[in-house]
């Protein structure tokens, strides 16, 4: 088959983590008959400096016609990058919010789970990991909540006052609360939904709707948690969790708690998705400009983010398959970046890393 592919390497790391993903895809085409067409798209710091917004109409509509879109990290340094003396609508982050928003990509799908093979970097004690380790799903609304409702810094009774304006109807929660569960279906059919319905109105409306939503599928345990104890419990006893369904914000929060406990967020894959098959696929973790540019980074949450494209855009679970077996594989075998380096293990190059998992595809 053919797919056209939409990639936005972005800035920092994203160009070299990308380009070990292109190359396990490449692999995969190679072995499995597949041919994957590659438009480059601008996004993020790169489209600021060559366009001035970070991301234009034109590059919108690009991703918009692919069957899929392969992205790398976008962001520079706040104090160090002149990207950020824009206004905040025309600084890096603002186009990753414009093309999930422009995309209607409303649910983020962040697996987080130990590799038994990275035990070791995990920051848990031996007996919270358990015998069993953890493996959950982190649902993440993503086109509403703080991040899209109103921002603005007005003056009022002579102080500079800022609001940010939380805002969900029900037809957003219904719509991921859905997906939340259809995930859950195929998994341990076990939903913890996540807000703060002690304090905010739109937690309340929220566990109204999922509760509504849950009746759909009586298979599925169904828990409300308030979003301070799950951050405790996500490090106290992280094997209860097998689906988080959440709002936008406690999603970002949640995600990178959860990524961490697992020893790195370096591994991290995550999808995000629409109504159809259409998906956008990016590593769980930022632009990391510090290590930008020294071929140091682990670029296994792209390729793992890659393989989520296959499974989903491209309906190729048998190749999804062969690339996570692959990273298995040469972690097996003891081969690690820096960032999940240990004792008695072979550091590989970024693009060593991309070398080695490709063979072994
Ligand atoms: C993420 C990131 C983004 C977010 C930033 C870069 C805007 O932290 O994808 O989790 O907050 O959604
Ligand atoms: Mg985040």
């Amino acid at each position: 088959m053919e797919f056209n592919i939409a990639v936005i390497p972005g800035d920092g790391i994203g160009p070299e983590i990308v380009r070990e993903a292109q190359k396990v895809l490449d692999q995969v085409g190679k072995k499995f008959g597949h041919t994957f067409h590659y438009t480059e798209v601008l996004m993020g710091g790169v489209s600021i400096d060559k366009t001035g917004v970070p991301l234009t109409e034109e590059a919108l509509a690009t991703a918009k016609a692919s069957d899929a879109v392969l992205l790398g990290a976008v962001g520079g340094v706040v104090g160090k990058d002149s990207w950020y003396e824009l206004p905040p609508n025309l600084r890096p982050e603002a186009g990753l919010l414009a093309i999930r928003k422009g995309l209607g990509l409303f649910a983020n799908l962040r697996p987080a789970y130990l590799y038994k093979e990275l035990k070791d970097a995990c920051p848990l004690k031996e007996e919270i990991i358990g015998e069993d380790g953890f493996d959950m799903i982190i649902v993440r609304e993503l086109t509403g909540g703080l991040y899209f409702g109103e921002h603005k810094t007005v003056n009022e009774n002579g102080l500079e006052t800022a609001y940010d304006e939380l805002k969900y109807d029900e037809s957003e929660i219904e719509r991921i609360a859905r997906k939340g569960f259809e995930i859950a279906m195929k998994r341990r059919k076990n939903v913890i939904s996540v807000g703060k319905a002690n304090v905010l109105d739109s937690s309340r409306l929220w566990n109204k709707v999922v509760a509504r939503v849950a009746k759909e599928y009586p298979e599925v345990t169904l828990t409300e948690m308030l979003v301070d104890n799950c951050a405790m419990q996500l490090v106290k006893n992280p094997s209860q969790f097998d689906v988080i369904l959440t709002e936008n914000m406690f999603g970002d929060i949640l995600s990178d708690e959860a990524s961490m406990v697992t020893g790195s967020i370096g591994m991290l894959s995550s999808a995000s998705l629409g109504e159809g098959k259409f998906g956008l696929y990016e590593p769980s973790h930022g632009a990391a400009p510090d290590i930008a540019g020294q071929n140091i980074a682990n670029p296994i949450a792209t390729i793992l983010s890659a393989a989520m494209m296959l499974r989903y855009s491209c309906d190729l679970d048998q190749e999804a398959d062969a690339v996570e077996a692959a990273v298995n594989k040469v972690l097996e075998e003891g081969f690690r970046t820096v960032d999940i380096m240990a004792d008695g293990m072979d550091q590989v190059s970024c693009s060593e890393m991309g070398d080695l998992i490709s063979k072994r595809i």
